[in-house]
């Protein structure tokens, strides 16, 4: 070897020592950051401020193209999260766990769904705890589902057909699209992971509204997908604001979800911004439309997101047979898009993901127009219902086009939630320090809501 290449070599492997030392006095440093938020109880996960620092980081021009050193960086920043999210003092045991699995999971948190009836009455030692935390249908499930779910039990020892065949095609003509459009999902939320799943890597981002479902959230998280987060406030009745949306697309962003109406906040586009971003969305990015509480809208210019698949080729639209239809237990949800994109999902969409039973039950509540009507109905009556008394009650609701209202308290709304479980009425506190979500429930249960909430106000 030559004195030059030597030399070479020794300079390379002096700056390989630095950025090592480096490393790990960033980690450390990192990880007293973590310690401090801890103290302050400020969230850790900051999407916006890793941004920042992906933007800091790629401003210096050298070798590396900026695309190269967001690539680098965002492993680095990755890997330290679990570092800083480890315990105090590591001892070689948790440093080996911390370690154990994948770290863009091993920093995520898990969904927490709203707290079972059964679970709340065990506690309490009670018989009639009222539910109305996770938006299902007080009327209970399609009575042609359930008769369907009846006939098809004795099939439960052969798998299902894997692509929800009958079930597609019934949705296909249902919607006007070819089969090869539709892809069926254990929920609306399998398909929305699949999404993030199929279409992003992680030096893409996506770009969802917060409040809003976490399904988002977690599906960038779980794949290392970059999140642009555009905040929604209450000075606007938390609703959509597109020129913020389209002001946050970049060359790296891959999906905007909307949600549609929102959860938690019951807000809706209306069809002139949602035409917006219909047509003003580069024609890169996809525009996944999650429209979950579809049956339940009523205001008069609610865009059918379904009707725009002919003038977008990336669109998809998300729905679900979990609310109108009552299937929640069942788990049925479905995909509109192009042939293209479908088939994309298809690829990684695991074998058998919705059952025999569920396919039965889905496409007999399809025609079950009496129970979606009724189900629409008792939830109009149950909204004003709430609407009326929580104003009463001095509690400001917010418009909804769904089947449940966004509440602000006025107060920290944990202690509230707490006070109303004592008193068997479980509801979600969510979307805001002071603030609640209120599913509709039948009218005795949307009374006794009421009733617990002015007796814990008072
Ligand atoms: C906006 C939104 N999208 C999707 C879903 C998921 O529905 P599914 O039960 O089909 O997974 C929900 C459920 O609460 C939701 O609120």
């Amino acid at each position: 070897m030559s004195d030059e290449l030597q030399a070479l070599r020794d300079q390379i492997d002096g700056i390989d020592d630095e950025i090592v030392r480096l490393l790990h006095a960033r980690a450390e440093v990192l990880h007293r950051l973590f310690m401090v938020k801890r103290a302050e109880d400020a969230p850790f996960a900051n999407p916006e401020r890793e941004r920042a620092v992906l933007d800091h980081v790629t401003r210096a021009r050298g070798a590396f193209p900026p695309a190269a050193m967001r690539a680098l960086y965002r492993e680095l920043l990755r890997l330290s999260a679990v570092v800083a999210e480890s315990s105090e003092e590591p001892s070689a045991d948790a440093v080996a766990l911390r370690w154990l699995c994948s770290p863009t999971i091993s920093v995520m948190k898990p969904y927490v769904p709203g707290k079972p009836v059964e679970v709340l009455e065990r506690e309490l030692g009670i018989k009639d705890a009222v539910k109305l935390a996770s938006n299902e249908n007080p009327l209970g499930a399609s009575p042609r589902a359930l008769a369907a779910v009846r006939e098809m039990l004795h099939t439960t020892h052969s798998y299902p057909e894997g692509s929800s065949y009958f079930l597609r095609q019934a949705l296909a003509a249902k919607h006007g699209v070819e089969m090869d459009q539709i892809i069926c999902g254990s929920g609306a939320y399998e398909l929305l992971e699949l999404c993030v799943r199929t279409f992003c890597v992680p030096e893409e981002e996506i770009i969802h509204a917060r409040p809003s479902f976490v399904a988002y959230d977690l599906a960038a998280q779980e794949h290392g997908v970059g999140e642009v987060v555009v905040p929604l406030d209450d000075t606007n009745d938390f609703r959509y604001d597109v020129d913020a949306m389209l002001a946050r697309v970049t060359p790296r962003t891959k999906v905007l979800f909307l949600a549609n109406p929102n959860n938690p906040t019951g807000a809706y586009l209306g069809r002139t911004d949602f035409e917006r971003l219909v047509f003003d969305l580069p024609p890169s990015v996809i525009l996944a439309v999650d429209e979950a509480y579809f049956e339940y809208t009523h205001a008069g210019d609610f865009p059918d997101s379904t009707r725009y698949h002919n003038a977008r080729e990336r669109i998809l639209t998300f729905r679900t047979f979990s609310k109108v239809q009552g299937l929640a237990g069942l788990r049925v949800g479905y995909c509109i898009g192009s042939p293209t994109m479908i088939g994309f999902m298809q690829r990684v969409r695991p074998p058998f993901n919705v059952t025999s039973v569920a396919q039965a039950a889905a496409l007999a509540a399809i025609d079950d127009h009496e129970h979606v009507a009724r189900s629409r109905q008792l939830n109009l009556q149950g909204l004003a219902y709430l609407h009326r008394e929580l104003k009463r009650l001095g509690v400001k609701t917010y418009p909804s086009q769904a089947n449940f209202v966004f509440v602000d308290l006025g107060r920290p709304s944990a202690p509230v939630y707490e006070a109303l479980l004592r008193k068997g009425v479980i509801v979600r506190p969510i979307g805001g320090p002071q603030h609640l979500r209120v599913s509709v429930g039948l009218p005795e249960e949307n009374e006794r809501f009421v009733r617990a909430l002015a007796e814990v106000l008072a």
